[in-house]
């Protein structure tokens, strides 16, 4: 498996709505696996392919702790099929955007529909932090990042800080 790189915020890749995928092949399965890779080298709970650059409907997530990874859910085409009303606020944060957090507001519980890594059509019942995380990653697919749900000037804010890490980065490498 490879470790891939990570986009940051404000790449433009990062604002396109991702392709469906026809079926989870060779290819597209180790796309996965090397995505599974990426994300717990940076420590990240889930992780969607357009944040490594490539614009198809696939995400990862695995909300367990360190030392308990290994059964990490790869997704193709997922789909929320159903939402609860009750919503919930939580901190979220995101690969793409580092070390920078807010509260978010969504539906509490959802029911996703996806590809799973055998080319199977499964569904399941998402809750608490994997519920967060599913639905975090799916508003990567249609382009669409946490900082999106706040305010323009909160948004704005974030992404300069962004910018003037990487140009420091660039600066300094
Ligand atoms: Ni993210």
């Amino acid at each position: 498996m490879t470790v891939l790189p990570i986009l940051i915020a404000p790449d433009p890749k990062l604002k396109a709505k991702a392709k469906k995928v026809d079926a989870v092949d060779d290819e597209t399965l180790k796309l996965m696996n090397d995505m599974v890779e990426t994300m717990h080298s940076a420590n990240g709970i889930g992780l969607a392919a357009p944040q490594v650059g490539v614009s198809k409907r696939i995400i990862v997530v695995d909300i367990l702790p360190k030392d308990e990874r290994g059964r990490p859910i790869r997704m193709a085409n997922p789909e929320i099929i159903w939402a609860s009303e009750e919503d919930e606020l939580r901190e979220e944060g995101c690969l793409s955007l580092p070390d920078q957090y807010a509260d978010v507001l969504r539906p509490k519980n959802v029911r996703v529909r996806y590809v799973d890594h055998e080319n199977e059509i499964r569904e399941i019942d998402a809750e608490g932090m994997l519920s967060v995380c599913v639905q975090h990653e799916i508003d990567h697919l249609e382009g669409t990042l946490f900082v999106d749900y706040l305010s323009t000037l909160r948004r704005k804010m974030i992404i300069r800080k962004l910018q003037k890490i990487q140009k420091l980065a660039e600066a300094n490498a």
